[in-house]
């Protein structure tokens, strides 16, 4: 393998003010703090303002993002965002994010792979700069999912939350990111989905009648089994050991999914970058947000070996394997 090749050059992330406790929650729905903790690990989740969009979070994360790379934004020449919850049908979220950076010119579009949507955005941007297309990405992971909940429905409104986490990519002439291995399997699209759109459903949309559904324990048991084998996978590919891993930054749907994914690499929870108490489910978000929480308090060093992985509807799955 010969350059260029996409290193990160800096990390940002966004959270919105408002918070939602286990607490406020068990004044919506028939659930306990003890519930949600022993199931999923969640103990609270910021929820986006009224007048506050996937944009908006977007922009505060990228802002941060770029200048921890110590880059304007008009040296971007790729802005890829990874969403579920675009502030319209079109144009992209990526295209409204390239207004609000004030920048014009360079390629903007969506990745719509749900909670895998970072991983594949990474890898999108990626394959740009190995072929000397990009020289300066910006990835970003942006959700508003709160818009997508039943907040009556208690199996699904306890999981998730609102956030964005981004990050700049540039050329290096040594790695960075190794791969990024991405699947996907549609035989399962009914386990988990919000099951109307543009074409299908529409006045269900239109009606603010649209939510998550989704077969929990069927999820958990193919999204343990898939991550397990996405490990082995990355480290096999780039002919790495288990032990070269230094740091986990799993997607954050459940404490018990990223912990049996860290028994599978045999690696101590203390190198697993765990946020799901703090910030429950944000989808695509998640994992930079994991990632920029980690750089930012210090545990992240350069030069350490980072394995990202994530699992979504789709099914989605995926993983990164990076040199930070
Ligand atoms: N509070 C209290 N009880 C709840 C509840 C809540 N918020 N949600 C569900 N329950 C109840 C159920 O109604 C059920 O009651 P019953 O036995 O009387 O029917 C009971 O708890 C057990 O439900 P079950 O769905 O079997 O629980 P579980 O142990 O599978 O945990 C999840 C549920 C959702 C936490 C778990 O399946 C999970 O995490 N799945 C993966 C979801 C996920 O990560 N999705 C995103 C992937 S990107």
């Amino acid at each position: 393998m010969s350059g260029p090749y996409a290193r990160i050059a800096g990390t940002g992330s966004y959270l919105p003010e408002t918070v939602m406790t286990n607490h406020d929650l068990e004044l919506l729905v028939e659930t306990s703090d003890e519930w949600i903790t022993q199931r999923t690990g969640i103990k609270k989740r910021h929820i986006a303002g009224p007048h506050e969009s996937t944009s908006d979070l977007a922009l505060a994360a990228a802002r941060s993002a770029l200048a921890a790379a110590g880059r304007a934004a008009r040296e971007l020449d790729l802005i890829v965002v990874a969403t579920t919850t675009p502030d319209r049908v079109f144009p992209s979220t990526a295209c409204l994010l390239q207004e609000k950076l004030d920048v014009h010119g360079c390629p903007a579009f969506d990745v719509q792979a749900v909670c895998t949507g970072f991983v594949y955005a990474l890898g999108v941007a990626n394959n740009f700069i190995r072929a000397g297309q990009s020289a300066c990405a910006l990835v970003v992971g942006a959700e508003t999912l709160s818009r997508l909940i039943d907040w009556t429905d208690r199996s699904t409104c306890v999981l998730f939350g609102d956030g964005a986490g981004a990050v700049v990519l540039e050329a290096a002439t040594e790695p960075g990111l190794y791969s990024t291995q991405l699947h996907a399997d549609g035989s399962y699209a009914n386990l988990l989905t919000v099951p109307y759109g543009v074409s299908q459903g529409y006045d269900r949309v239109r009606q603010g009648d649209a939510f998550i559904e989704m077969r929990g324990n069927e999820v958990f048991r193919v999204a343990v089994n898939t991550l397990g084998r996405i490990v082995d996978e990355t480290l096999e590919h780039n002919g790495m050991s288990k032990e070269d891993v230094d740091w986990l930054v799993p997607h954050q749907a459940n404490h018990r999914i990223i912990e049996a994914t860290a028994r599978r690499l045999g690696l101590p929870m203390e190198r697993v970058v765990v946020t799901v108490d703090e910030h429950a489910n944000t989808s695509a978000a998640s994992i930079p947000l994991a990632l920029d929480v980690a750089v930012r308090d210090g545990r992240i060093r350069r030069g350490e070996l980072l394995l990202m992985e994530a699992f979504g509807g789709g099914f989605t799955w995926g993983s990164a394997l990076v040199r930070y």
